[in-house]
């Protein structure tokens, strides 16, 4: 018979033979790829000894030959700043984190113990994708999962973290969740790899250009932040959450911080150039405003033509959604149209405010952009803001033209508070349009039609090309200097602190896809 000493020896055995994972040449070989192990990255990302962690004894079912505790896949809880998450991270050391059946059950568990409590998940994927072993079983497991994380959208914030091979119906599960971070050099994604490519479509490409961090936060948008390595990566899910609350019925995170609230910025007033046709950059505009100039701008590299990412104004985290002027114009585009709109829905889901700073000559036009479907994108957006029942502040700094003026969170689709600064025109289109189109027959008919276009240009512009007309029917609630800017907007959020708005009850909207 075995001695209670014995018992918890055995018990210590048993976790120092489940930390290992698939042992000491596995985690060499995981080291020798640059890559960290799975317990090693939930170190960097959670606060110092705060995991728990569940399930450490499941075990494979259905293998033949090798078995290993954990089954290839860490799960558990933690804290991020003080703040429980569910966590699971993949262990490519077992079975090349291919996942089983014990694997999909453990993730889903954690999954719904987060959804039970109503906090985060985060997901470290790294990867080979199903279990070949396990077959049907393999695949059922992913859709429990895919189930979870559809559920779980708009309730708990998920954010993956992709740090090796994601592939296959795999990418699904990071594609369904709210952020999506990955590691330059060392990770990727792609529905079908390099091999099947080649035999179905003939092209050569490697898996870096095919799935890699800079293709997916340059060219497809399917990631929103690539980092450097590993600890960037985590370090980046931290600085995500620090932005969002622990569900969607936790009011948004406030930190009170040392930037003063009625800061002026003089600065801001001569951002705009005179000439409304010289671009600049619209983070020259946000930077005086927000809080520290702290700004975690989401998907960067991709639809340069908008900006949006998490800020504070007076400690309380805020959605900015802001046009490029120094990018297309500013134009609307389709994917400039889908990105801000996912961001919008974020923000509206898990009730962080939105402000929206507005530079807009209307929407791209262009074959390419109507063949593909600007129409319907485009939609998603003005779906997005009308929709969102967060606070809803808007700035025009200059243009706001034609559609994208009402799309751009403006008073008829429920803007809380609507500013232009003095340079703002906002008009049906810009003036030189304006005028060759209502103009053509004086123009044409002018002994001198240049003279006479110039003649009507500037008269258009003096008279729609400016804030007072939209001001003078109540479409914006002020025009401002731009460097009154912070102390407004700081205002309008405390007075929209216990903003209550509703949408008319239905089993859900249809926003166009
Ligand atoms: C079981 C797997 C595995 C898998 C890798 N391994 N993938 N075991 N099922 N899917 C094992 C290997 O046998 C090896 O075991 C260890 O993991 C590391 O694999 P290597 O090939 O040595 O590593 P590397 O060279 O880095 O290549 C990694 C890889 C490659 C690119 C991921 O292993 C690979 O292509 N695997 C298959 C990928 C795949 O086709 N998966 C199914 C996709 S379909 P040892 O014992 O040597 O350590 C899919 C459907 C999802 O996922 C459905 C959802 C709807």
């Amino acid at each position: 018979m075995s001695t209670n000493a014995e018992r918890f020896a055995r018990l210590e055995q048993m976790r120092d033979e489940s930390r290992l994972g698939g042992g000491v040449e596995r985690v060499a070989r995981q080291h020798d790829a640059g890559k960290l192990t799975a317990r090693e990255r939930l170190d960097l990302l959670l606060d110092p000894g705060s995991f728990v962690e569940l399930d450490a004894f499941v075990m494979n079912r259905s293998a033949a030959g090798e078995s290993f505790l954990g089954d290839g896949v860490v799960t558990g809880h933690g804290e991020i700043d003080g703040r429980t998450v569910f966590v699971f991270s993949q262990d490519f050391t077992v079975f090349g984190g291919s996942l089983s059946e014990a694997y999909a059950e453990k993730i889903c568990k954690v999954m719904d113990l987060a959804m039970k409590v109503g906090a985060p998940i985060i997901g470290l994927n790294d990867s080979g994708g199903a279990r070949i072993q396990e077959g049907v079983v393999s695949l059922g497991g992913y859709a429990e999962i895919f189930l979870r994380n559809v559920l779980a959208s708009g309730v708990v914030p998920q954010i993956s973290v992709v740090l090796g091979p994601c592939a296959g119906g795999a990418v699904y599960s990071p594609a369904i969740t709210d952020f999506t971070v990955m590691v330059e050099d060392t990770s990727y994604m792609f529905v079908t790899g390099p091999g099947v490519v080649k035999t179905v479509t003939h092209e050569d490409v490697d898996a870096e250009f095919l799935g890699g961090a800079l293709t997916h936060t340059t060219r497809s948008g399917v990631a929103h932040i690539a980092a450097p390595d590993e600890a960037g990566a985590l370090d980046t899910v931290r600085g995500l959450l620090a932005h969002l609350p622990q569900n969607n019925l936790s009011p948004s995170i406030v930190v009170p911080g040392l930037d003063p609230a009625d800061r002026m910025d003089p600065s801001l007033d001569s951002v705009v150039p005179d000439d409304p046709r010289t671009p600049y950059d619209m983070h020259d505009v946000l930077r005086p405003i927000i809080d520290d100039g702290a700004f975690l701008e989401i998907q960067p590299g991709w639809a340069q033509n908008i900006i949006i990412g998490f800020a504070r104004l007076a400690g309380r985290s805020v959605g900015i959604v802001a046009q490029q002027p120094a990018v297309l114009a500013g134009a609307l585009d389709i994917d400039a149209s889908v990105k801000a709109a996912r961001f919008v829905r974020t923000c509206d889901a898990f009730n962080v405010p939105l402000v929206t700073f507005v530079d807009v000559p209307g929407f791209l036009p262009g074959v390419g952009q109507e063949h593909g479907g600007i129409i319907r994108h485009g939609a998603k957006l003005l779906y997005a803001y009308a929709e969102a029942t967060v606070p809803k502040l808007t700035v025009i700094t200059r243009k706001a033209y034609g559609g994208a003026y009402d799309v751009m969170s403006s008073k008829h689709i429920r803007g809380d508070l609507n500013l232009a600064w003095p340079t703002a025109e906002i008009a049906v289109m810009g003036a030189d349009g304006a005028v060759n189109i209502i103009y053509r027959d004086e123009i044409d008919g002018a002994a001198d039609p240049d003279l006479e276009r110039s003649r009507l240009v500037a008269a258009y512009r003096a008279e729609f090309a400016n804030p007072y007309v939209a001001a003078a029917r109540g479409y914006v609630d002020d025009v401002i200097r731009p460097s009154e800017t912070r102390p407004r907007l700081t205002r309008a959020l405390a007075m929209l602190a216990d903003k209550r708005d509703m949408n008319p009850r239905k089993k859900h909207g249809n926003i166009p896809l």
